[in-house]
């Protein structure tokens, strides 16, 4: 099974290993092998240990042998490690437990067993049918092998990561389980040791129920809330408020309910939806048939409470048949329009559906079979990881759960590509022990384990490529030239560059005019850095060569951009395709090495049939390509710019290159949003409609934009990074919700109190036909009059096409990360947009008068 890994390209290098990115940290360290293995590998290990004078017991001995602090001390790792307060600087490691010796979860699971009533226990430990898939989630991660790594310097370990932004304490997460409250009924008691008994008490605190979040702040990793919770999301989220949360949902036939659970999760501060898809119906558990399983009358399923006619709550704290099994892949667009959350989806097992999932834009998938507790003899979960990691490729965030009972579980998980695993009934096994103190046990012995496990097979996450350390990247003493410097993007740009901490030597500024406004902007933001205003034509050679000399990096901005078809496609050659190859050829004659190209999501498409994409990345080949003429010229002038990596220079060096696609940029400044607000204006403050609510695309800030390109240009100067970036295309978007282009311009002042109406001036067909119309008469009235029509074929595609793209790629190759938040981008705009109201107004006044 190595050759499946090795076949991945994984094993060739050392590099590249950051704390964010388990993935290729383990998977250097670990392969696979299949069970028929097991008992070969185990009697070299037995004999082993005899030749080294140990006794096979002694070495795997059994509880009660040791004392716990020896049984937790691992050989090789010093003692003043374990005492890690008395050494600053050195993480406690492993962390001694508060408790008694509970050593690993499935003594919890034995306590649990014990002292749970059996009916509770039942329904915790309930698997589907013969519960063979509850068992293999087990199984299948004890038939997997690895292959250790040794002289890795693992003193210091870092196992912090990141899900969907989040950062976490270490990659363990708490899954969404139901009625929590039946494991943990009553604090006292239990701190007394009592067994806890749901079902006979009736008087607990209701800060009890909130224990689970509360100790997932502590340790600060993940909660998932369910839907079944037995206390409402406003007490889970008043019991922790600055933890991270989700709210797993599952459908149910009242939509109008699940629609306000949702909004309420959002208003909430909850910061993931996590959607159940394998829950169509319950899967058979034949304990909870047998002994009658119901709800103990004083507990409630309080996030529905009221959404259900009737009193017959039989199953599972609700009426049968409450869930809706008509749910659809379509569905995942109706939740989209009710909340701006990632979307994460729960239950996914096969590549097909890892497939549709990432093509209807959900932002993560949590591999997971319900803990084997819905259809039974499907895969085991840590199975049907490696293909759906595979079938992924990267462009949105997997988990998986199901059967972690050791720190070393999740340390394979995490090397077959998981980026955090999560953990269900050992949570709940955490919580009978002894509520919050138990869960928090719980993930502690999982995180030391995990760590432990980590450090044995060879991790050694400190030592990271020098170049990935802060500020290894810099712009430090460079002389950069800008061209189309005093457009909107440009304009960012030579800000975020005049801006930069390690000053560069000198910024040009390149374009055919700059208005005075621009040229003060400029003063505003000048510091070390010397700027030069270079005022001429991009078609021009001689002045080409001029600005190009002594530079070594082009960051090329400008072309005309014209969706409208409103400019002669002569011009628009010369300027946007000769422009740039004449500007290429100055760069190979001037020796200027690196070169960082603005391009557009236009070369993509949409195409004329207005295929969607959502979360497109640039690994997939999309048949999707524009034939309009503004796209055309960029996809060319891209073309020639990737192309020109690799060219020899002058004197010897090689020139470096590479695209940005970006998103459709608003900001400050943004001249298309000027436009759409004097049509706003003049319909009584009413945004036109030209795009609707479904159309969702993902704009990007142009500050972010901006940033992006200062990061670009870093990787192309760092030599380990250049290698990945040169030659490449990335797609760059920010953290702006998807929504339509028409919803964006209402989004961004609807605090100003203006509207926006409500639907398309006529249905989409029609508007299409009347485009295509429009373009007949400006082609009959050519050789009389110039009538350029206000829309087109074209345009009414591009606005009304669902058109997504994630900005993965440019994170892992160049991390690119956006530099302002949506809230930011929103409000700078916002703010941009008041001001310009009084003057707007006054302009249309005067140009209608
Ligand atoms: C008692 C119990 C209740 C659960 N309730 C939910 C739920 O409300 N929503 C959900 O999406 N998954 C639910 N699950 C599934 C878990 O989220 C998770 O997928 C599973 O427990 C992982 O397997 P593990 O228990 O082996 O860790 C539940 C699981 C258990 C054991």
């Amino acid at each position: 099974m190595e050759g499946d890994i090795k076949s991945r390209g994984l094993f060739d290098s050392d590099r590249g290993r950051s704390r964010v990115s388990f993935v290729s940290v383990f998977s250097v360290l670990c392969g696979f092998q299949q069970a028929t293995t097991f008992t070969a590998s185990t009697t070299v290990f037995k004999s082993k240990a005899r030749k080294e004078g140990h006794s096979y017991s002694s070495l795997a001995g059994p509880a009660g042998q040791t004392s716990l602090k020896e049984r937790l001390s691992p050989p090789g790792i010093p003692n003043r490690q374990l005492e890690g307060e008395a050494f600053p600087g050195i993480p406690k490691f492993p962390t001694p437990l508060s408790a008694m010796a509970m050593v690993c979860l499935s003594d919890f699971e034995d306590y649990a067993k014990k002292y749970l009533p059996k009916i509770a226990w039942d329904y915790f430990s309930a698997g589907a049918d013969d519960c063979t898939t509850r068992d293999e989630n087990i199984l299948a991660y004890k038939r997997i092998r690895f292959r250790p790594r040794m002289l890795r310097d693992v003193s210091m370990m870092d196992i912090r990561t990141k899900i969907l932004g989040s950062e976490i304490s270490f990659p363990v997460g708490i899954a969404p389980t139901g009625f929590h409250q039946l494991a943990w009924p009553d604090g006292e008691k239990s701190t007394a040791r009592d067994p806890p008994n749901a079902f006979v008490s009736d008087s607990f605190p209701m800060k009890m129920f909130l224990i689970p979040v509360q100790a997932a702040r502590a340790m600060n990793t993940c909660y998932i809330a369910s839907t079944y919770s037995t206390c409402t999301l406003e007490e889970i989220s008043a019991a922790a408020p600055g933890g991270l949360r989700w709210f797993q949902l599952y459908i149910h036939r009242n939509r109008a309910a699940s629609q306000q659970l949702v909004q309420r999760a959002e208003a909430l501060g909850f910061r993931g939806l996590v959607l159940t898809a394998d829950l169509p119906y319950t899967g058979k558990r034949r304990d909870d048939v047998r002994n009658g399983f119901r709800l103990p009358p004083h507990m409630k399923v309080k996030n529905l409470e009221g959404a259900f006619e009737g009193g017959d709550c039989s199953e599972y704290g609700l009426p049968p048949n409450s869930l809706d099994p008509s749910v659809t892949w379509n569905d995942i667009y109706w939740l989209r329009s009710l909340t701006r959350l990632p979307i994460i989806i729960k239950g996914i097992l096969t590549r097909e559906d890892a497939e549709l999932a990432v093509r209807h834009g959900v932002q993560g998938i949590i591999v997971s079979n319900h803990g084997g507790r819905q259809l039974d003899e499907g895969p085991a979960t840590i199975d049907a990881l490696v293909e759906v990691v595979e079938a992924v490729r990267g462009r949105v965030e997997v988990y998986v759960d199901g059967g972690i009972r050791k720190g070393s579980d999740v340390l394979k998980a995490l090397a077959l590509g998981a980026k955090c695993v999560f953990i269900g009934r050992p949570a709940l096994w955490g919580l009978a022990y002894k509520g919050e103190e138990g869960l928090q046990d719980v993930l502690r012995i999982l995180q030391d384990e995990f760590r432990l496990s980590m450090a044995l097979a060879g991790g050694e996450p400190s030592s990271r490529d020098s170049e990935e350390q802060p500020g290894a990247m810099s712009l430090a003493g460079v002389s950069c030239l800008v061209t189309g410097a005093g457009g909107f993007l440009g304009q960012r740009i030579v800000r975020l560059l005049l801006e930069e901490e390690e000053p560069l030597a000198e910024v040009r500024l390149l374009d055919k005019a700059f208005s005075d406004e621009a040229l003060g902007r400029f003063e505003k933001f000048k510091g070390k850095t010397e700027v030069k205003i270079l005022e001429g034509d991009i078609r021009d050679v001689t002045f080409l060569h001029r600005a190009c000399q002594g530079v070594s990096l082009v960051i090329h901005t400008a072309s005309l951009i014209d969706t409208l078809g409103l400019i002669e496609k002569k011009l628009l050659w010369e300027v946007n395709v000769t422009g740039t190859r004449l500007l290429l050829e100055a760069c190979v004659r001037c020796n200027v090495q690196h070169f960082v190209y603005t391009s557009t999501i236009e070369v993509t498409g949409p195409n004329c049939k207005g295929d969607p994409i959502f979360n497109g990345d640039e690994d997939t080949a999309y048949e999707s390509t524009s034939k309009f003429p503004y796209a055309q010229s960029k996809r060319l002038a891209e073309d020639s710019v990737l192309k020109a990596d690799g060219q020899v220079l002058k004197d010897g060096g090689t020139l470096m290159t590479c695209a940005l696609r970006s998103m459709y940029i608003f900001g400050e400044g943004c001249p298309f949003l000027q436009g759409h607000l004097d049509k706003c204006l003049l319909n009584k403050n009413v945004y036109l409609r030209f795009s609707r609510k479904e159309a969702l695309v993902n704009p990007v800030y142009v500050g972010n934009i901006a940033w992006a390109h200062l990061q670009a240009a870093k990787a192309l100067r760092a030599p380990q990074k250049a290698k990945h970036v040169r030659g490449k295309f990335y797609y760059i978007s920010d953290d702006t919700p998807h929504m339509s282009y028409a919803d964006l311009n209402y989004e961004l002042t609807k605090e100003l109190g203006f509207g926006i109406e409500p639907q398309l001036p006529m249905p989409l067909t029609a508007l299409y036909y009347f485009s295509l119309l429009l373009e007949l008469v400006s082609f009959l009235l050519r050789p009389f009059v110039r009538y350029i029509p206000s829309t087109n074929r074209h345009l009414v595609t591009l606005l009304n096409t669902p058109f997504t793209f994630s900005y993965r790629k440019a994170q892992q190759d160049f991390g690119y990360a956006p530099r302002y938040t949506w809230e930011e981008a929103k409000q700078g705009t916002g703010k941009w947009i008041a001001s310009v109201i009084p003057q707007r107004r006054l302009h249309l006044q005067s140009s209608t008068a």
